[in-house]
Order: structure tokens, then C-alpha cells, then sequence
């Protein structure tokens, strides 16, 4: 059965990456292949990580970009020359416009360190929505797989893990906590649920009608 074609957009460290890279080397990820890293930000650790893997890369600088216009028809333009189905947004540091996300209905997915819709959408990213769940006093946060629509952090929830919170936590222990019982489990289990959707269902699945 051929596989679905998937791209995993980065911007930093890829540990994400790195578990659904091992994901796919012991078989919990097989309906579809990450064919494809792109990175918004140059020299990033998550680049180091695909090659070791052998998966090809690119680069495409949100910096070095004019416009997030020019940004997204450089990333569209990616994701076209490679046959991507299903794109993975895995610490993927940029919001993608409305018009982007609606050429690519229910064919991406995002990891969000926190039970959402708590500590999310614009401004929560990274070690702040640590910093944030902490400054709340929550004890229990976690990690949610959604896929991507034109709201910020906004779109149909897929997975979701619940991970303790305790008193002596900084920012980074939460996170560390957060990461292996909860993002680097469901981002790989859920790109095989919707891989596995997309396959089976073939075009007629969401399908971006470009
Ligand atoms: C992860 O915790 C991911 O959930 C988060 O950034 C980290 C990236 O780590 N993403 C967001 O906050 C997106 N809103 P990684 O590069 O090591 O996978």
C-alpha cells in the first residue's frame, strides 16, 4: 500500500521530529512517510536530526521573507514539489494565514504543550504556556493534537493527555514532563490516525482542492 506523503514543519530542537521519526523506524507510524523537513529558522537542531535520518530538507526563513504572503507561497510551493499529503507542524514556531489553512482542510496537524483550550492561541508558544500554567497555579496540564484551521490553536481536537503538575516545577521541568508523556506519545499516534484516514478514504478525505 503506498504510504501518505507527509511534511513536518520545525523551527527549533525537533524532538517532536525525533519521535515521530522513531515512530516510523519501529512501525507505530506506518500508513504514511515523513518525506519532507521544513524549517522557518536556519541552523536548527531539528535539521541535524533529518539528516541523520536521511529525510531530505529545506529551509524556508521567515526572516529572510518580505511578507508572510511570500512565506506561505514558499512553503505551498515545498510542499507542492514534494507531493506532500499531510503536513505535521512539530514546534513550528509561525501561525499560518486562513488562506493557507483552508488549502489544507483536516491535512494539518499541530502538538500544543497544554490541555486546550487552556494556555493557547496567539502569544502561547514554547516555555511561556509552561510559564503561563504555572503562574495560574493549574495542577494538571498536559499536551493536545488538533488539527489546524484558520483559529490559532482553534481547530477539532484529536488527542489529548493529561500530565500532573507539581509544586517544585519550573517552566522547563513542566515542559520536559509534558514532551515525554505527552507530545512525543500522541503527535506520532495521532499523524498515524489521520494517515491512516487519508489513505483509506483516498482523495475524497478533506482533500485541499488545489
Ligand atoms: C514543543 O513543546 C511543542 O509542543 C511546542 O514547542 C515545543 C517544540 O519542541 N509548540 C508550540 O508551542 C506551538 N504552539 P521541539 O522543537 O523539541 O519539538
Amino acid at each position: 500500500m503506498l504510504k501518505v506523503r507527509i511534511a513536518v514543519l520545525v523551527s527549533g530542537g525537533g524532538t517532536n521530529l525525533q519521535a515521530l521519526i522513531d515512530a516510523q523506524q519501529s512501525g507505530i507510524l506506518k500508513s504514511g512517510e515523513i518525506v519532507l523537513v521544513l524549517s522557518s529558522k536556519e541552523g536548527v537542531r531539528a535539521l541535524e536530526r533529518a539528516a541523520a535520518a536521511g529525510i531530505d530538507s529545506a529551509v524556508v526563513s521567515r526572516k529572510s521573507c518580505a511578507s508572510q504572503a511570500e512565506f506561505e507561497t514558499r512553503l505551498q510551493a515545498e510542499l507542492e514539489s514534494s507531493g506532500i499529503e499531510l503536513v505535521v507542524l512539530a514546534g513550528f514556531m509561525s501561525i499560518l494565514s486562513a488562506e493557507f489553512v483552508s488549502k489544507w482542510q483536516k491535512r494539518i496537524i499541530n502538538v500544543h504543550p497544554s490541555l486546550i483550550p487552556s494556555f493557547c492561541g496567539e502569544g502561547y508558544y514554547g516555555l511561556r504556556v509552561h510559564e503561563a500554567a504555572l503562574k495560574k497555579g493549574v495542577k494538571v496540564s498536559g499536551a493536545t493534537v488538533h488539527f489546524v484551521n484558520e483559529i490559532p490553536d482553534g481547530g477539532e481536537i484529536i488527542l489529548q493527555r493529561a500530565v500532573p503538575v507539581y509544586k517544585k516545577d519550573s517552566p522547563e521541568s513542566l515542559q520536559r514532563r509534558v514532551m515525554e508523556r505527552a507530545e512525543w506519545k500522541l503527535l506520532p499516534r495521532a499523524a498515524e490516525l489521520v494517515a491512516k484516514k487519508i489513505r483509506s478514504e483516498g482523495d475524497s478525505y478533506g482533500k485541499h482542492d488545489q
